[in-house]
């Protein structure tokens, strides 16, 4: 059987990545496509305990050395337990973020230093990489507008999703994820493909099709 292929959805918070990533299900689903989807942090039981313990805003510190660290440890979980059995048995692994949200917001968002994410990243996955990623990218300030609209809705969220610790960092540390984010691009233009986020959901679903001509 061939290998699957992974798609990674990135962006900074408020991108539209998720919701472009629940329209793209629907489709592969009428199109009998084998996939799964999944996400970091939170792909796994142990995963989830993570994502807990990493975006709960009011219960704990967390130091950021603590938090680039988890992010590798959920990873690293999500990559054995669920990405890499998935691709062996040769489905479309669709997942919100991996691991160049790591490199955009520990390493240019906190400053952590770059080689030393690229190994974190290279240990946590295994030397896996993604076959394609989507990179939503969008004005900081409109992103945050859209999380604070979210926050004020009440269906469908769990308060950690309402706002979670990195939505509340300054704006200019969402601008240095994003520009780190397109620095990720221009390093790696065949793997990535740059996706202008800022029009409404049905604006940017071709723009998402289109991104996938040749892969699916
Ligand atoms: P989400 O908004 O896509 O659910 O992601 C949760 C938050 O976690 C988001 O603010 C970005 C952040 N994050 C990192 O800072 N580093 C990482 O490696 C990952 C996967 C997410």
């Amino acid at each position: 059987m061939n290998r699957g292929k992974l798609i990674t959805f990135e962006g900074v918070d408020g991108c539209g990545k998720t919701t472009q990533l629940r329209l793209l299900e629907r489709i592969l689903t009428t199109r009998n496509t084998s996939f799964v989807s999944t996400r970091e942090p939170g792909g796994t039981e142990l995963g989830k305990l993570i994502r807990a313990a990493l975006l709960n805003v009011s219960r704990h510190k967390v130091e950021p050395l603590s938090e680039l660290l988890l992010y590798a440890a959920d990873r690293a979980q999500h990559v054995q337990e669920f990405v890499l059995p998935n691709l062996a048995a040769g489905k479309i692994v669709l997942s919100d973020r991996f691991y160049d949200a790591t490199t955009a917001y520990q390493g240019y968002g906190r400053g952590f230093d770059l080689a030393l994410i690229q190994k974190l990243n290279r240990l946590a996955t295994s030397d896996l990489k993604p076959d394609l990623t989507l990179l939503f990218d969008i004005d900081v300030s409109t992103g945050i507008e859209r999380i604070a609209r979210r926050g004020g809705e009440t269906a469908n969220n769990s308060d950690e999703d309402k706002a979670n610790r990195l939505d509340l960092e300054p704006h200019e540390f969402h601008e240095r994820v994003r520009q780190g984010y397109l620095e990720l691009a221009k390093q790696e233009p065949n793997r990535f493909r740059i996706i202008p986020a800022s029009g409404s959901i049905e604006a940017v679903r071709p723009l998402v099709m289109e991104a996938l001509q040749g892969i699916l």
